[in-house]
């Protein structure tokens, strides 16, 4: 898969890729009128600051067409309806994080899930922005028994260790599904931490429509899935601290988070409580246990009155997002291999076809660096993350240490 250009914190900003941006911005807003006056601010800002500012009109659009063009995503139909939080103005750790807490409010609504984006302050020449070193706004912490099982989400047991070893402390009994501090760095600050309230966190526990005993595994998820790693890039700017969430399709927590060996692993354990026979991979133990899972995931987020979707309706929808996207002249860049749900492929109709490649314009983004952070919870080479004005390459930052789900998985 090819990766996308990695952003540079001290670059200044490319001229054509702004000027770019401000015309795609024009051609699809044609009444935002202005338009040869916008181009030569930009012009001049650009030559005698290095940089420009992003009106709220071309943020929000700009934000929204980040996730039309997010190739990987089968949720795009409702691109235009994401909601805007404009918080540029604010640097600081404790602000982000009171803001974090607000998104999250306001995206879980009582279970009528809003997407939202909010958008914290841009890198700028020679300044650093925040950041948010945690994958999501919400996860669950990780950690290793002494017999080296692990109680909670394996994919979080090094960032677990090492915001313990920056003084967080689990709760007195540690359970599956502890929710994990927030990190937030800053360049004055560095990294500080947060932890999220009860209130802040809508979770579903999961039961099943026939299964009584399925309760008893004690499962639940949270309602709201924030993607807060990933940086925001338009117009040559970037804002690397810019969480966004839309609603769960069933089958990410389902077939993925509670099914894949290295996350929860349940696929035994469920197979075990339903009395399959497990003797053989071709009684299809896994492949029953597994939609019994997502069933109950579909059920329990209806019943709790959660949004949720179904990777039979979501993939409908999104042939229907990319025949409209085709009816207003565009193509829709789309990454087969993500968009085809990881369980039942071929019963939707977007295994049956191909997609256009990535486009350009702006983007959510991931790099190295960020990723280490949200998996490891620390940089990858301590000297070389916050360095304003020096020649910062975030991929040379990445340090010795070999990514261990670089090999065997992708992001989720
Ligand atoms: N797959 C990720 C998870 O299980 C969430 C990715 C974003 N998903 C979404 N529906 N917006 O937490």
């Amino acid at each position: 898969m090819p990766s996308l250009p990695v952003p540079s914190a001290s670059r200044e900003v490319d001229l054509d890729e702004a000027i770019e941006f401000i015309e795609q911005f024009y051609s699809e807003n044609p009444d935002a009128g202005g338009r040869a006056s916008r181009v030569a601010r930009v012009r001049s800002s650009v030559l005698t600051t290095g940089s420009y500012q992003h009106t709220m009109a071309e943020l929000a659009w700009g934000a929204r067409v980040a996730w039309r063009n997010s190739a990987r995503c089968i949720g795009r139909l409702y691109w235009n309806s994401l909601q805007i939080r404009d918080l540029r103005t604010i640097r600081d750790a404790d602000n982000v994080a009171q803001h974090c807490r607000a998104h999250l409010q306001f995206a879980q609504n009582e279970g009528k899930i809003r997407p939202v984006v909010s958008i914290f302050a841009p890198e700028t020449p020679g300044r650093r922005a925040p950041q948010i070193w945690n994958e999501q706004l919400i996860r669950y912490a990780a950690y290793r028994r002494s017999d080296g099982s692990v109680l909670g989400d394996p994919r979080y047991l090094a960032f677990t260790d090492n915001v313990r070893g920056m003084g967080w402390r689990p709760p007195a009994q540690p359970t599956a599904f502890d929710v994990l501090p927030l990190v937030i760095e800053t360049p004055e600050e560095g990294p500080r931490l947060y932890g999220l309230a009860a209130s802040d966190v809508l979770e579903v526990p999961l039961s099943h429509p026939e299964f009584r005993w399925f309760q008893e595994l004690g499962l639940r998820w949270h309602a709201v899935p924030a993607i807060s790693n990933m940086r925001l890039r338009m117009g040559s700017i970037s804002y690397p601290a810019a969480p966004f969430n839309g609603w769960y399709m069933g089958t990410e927590i389902g077939a993925r988070n509670f099914v894949d060996v290295d996350r929860y692993n349940m696929a035994g354990v469920v197979a075990e409580r339903m009395g399959l026979d497990m003797s053989s991979e071709q009684t299809l133990w896994r492949d029953r246990a597994v939609i019994e899972v997502n069933r109950a995931v579909l059920h329990s987020f209806n019943a709790a009155g959660v949004t949720i979707t179904d990777h039979h309706t979501e993939s409908q929808r999104f042939l229907t997002h990319v025949a409209k996207e085709e009816r207003a002249g565009r193509g829709c860049p789309a990454d087969w291999s993500w968009i085809v749900p990881p369980i039942s492929g071929a019963l939707t109709p977007v295994f049956h076809r191909y997609y256009d490649e990535p486009a350009a314009g702006p983007q959510f983004v991931t790099d190295p660096e960020a990723t280490a952070l949200a998996l490891y919870g620390r940089p990858s080479r301590h000297d070389a993350v916050y360095r304003p004005d020096s020649a910062y390459h975030p991929e040379h930052a990445y340090g010795p240490e070999p990514d261990p789900f670089a090999a065997v998985s992708r992001p989720v």
